[in-house]
């Protein structure tokens, strides 16, 4: 193994405390504990999506945690104006520009960089007037990287959802989304063409990226198992993980919370 490997920053999405949250407009879970966890368990960063529908992170908890967080935090969000508006207010340490769709269950795909230049270039440019600085999320393509450098951002994040859906079918035979819930029936040797396929993709993207002057992050849909591969692309330096984290945590978590109940409603 090479000894000059650049660190990982991991930051850990934590959007889904909020959606637990919103599953009952009270104020547990409340993010900014969560946010306070993952900062005392070696989250290098936290990472927040500011949805136009705001049907998780609301505009004070994006604040509260801005205020509060003792590490850097990554705001998710589109090119929307109002939101760009708020975010360039709200000052977080990066922000990360991602597609939005109102009927989407979660970011489906990478930015259209190449289709909405001139757009994605006016949000870049009032979020560095903001003093902030740009990830882009795109898909691993190499003219997805060349456009996010000539519209001046400092960093991309790469889509791993093509991966991460191709490795969920060979591993457990259910994508990470159910979206390509056709591809189930192809053959194994497909499928490992194709993951081996979308990681070239990757791995080739995030080398562009770095030969050109651009920091490389990558996410979505990562999680405990195939985040090992992707530890092997050596110009990537950020992992943004969610879900998964999240997921886990409550299996975790749920022994000692019944556990503390059952002490509770004991009578003596
Ligand atoms: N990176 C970006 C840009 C995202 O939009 C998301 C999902 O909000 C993530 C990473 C995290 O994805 P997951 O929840 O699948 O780990």
């Amino acid at each position: 193994m090479s000894n000059n490997k650049s660190n990982m920053t991991l930051g850990v999405n934590i959007d889904h405390i909020a959606v637990l949250r919103e599953a009952r407009k009270i104020n547990d879970p409340d993010p900014l504990m969560a946010l306070a966890v993952c900062a005392q368990n070696g989250a290098d960063q936290i990472t927040i999506h500011l949805r136009e529908d705001r049907r998780h992170i609301h505009d004070e908890d994006a604040k509260k945690i801005i205020q509060n967080s003792p590490i850097p935090v990554n705001l998710e969000c589109s090119i929307n104006q109002e939101i760009i508006d708020i975010v360039c207010k709200l000052q977080p340490h990066r922000v990360t520009l991602v597609p939005e769709k109102r009927e989407e269950v979660t970011t489906e795909g990478g930015l259209d960089v190449i289709g909405q230049a001139e757009a994605i270039g006016y949000a870049i440019e009032q979020l560095h007037d903001s003093l902030i600085p740009v990830s882009l999320f795109i898909d691993p393509t190499d003219e997805a990287v060349m456009m996010s450098k000539e519209l001046n951002a400092e960093m991309v994040e790469l889509h791993t959802g093509t991966y991460a859906n191709v490795y969920a079918m060979l591993h457990s035979s259910l994508p990470y989304t159910h979206h390509s819930i056709k591809e189930l029936e192809l053959p194994r040797h497909t499928l490992l063409s194709k993951l081996e396929q979308s990681f070239e993709m990757l791995q080739s993207s995030a080398d562009k990226a770095k030969d050109i002057g651009l920091e490389v992050a990558a996410g979505h849909g990562l999680n405990y198992h195939n985040v090992k591969s992707i530890m092997d692309i050596d110009a990537i330096t950020e992992l943004n993980i969610g879900q998964s984290i999240i997921a886990r945590s409550v299996f975790s978590g749920l022994a000692d919370a019944v556990k503390e109940m059952k002490r509770l409603s004991k009578r003596s």
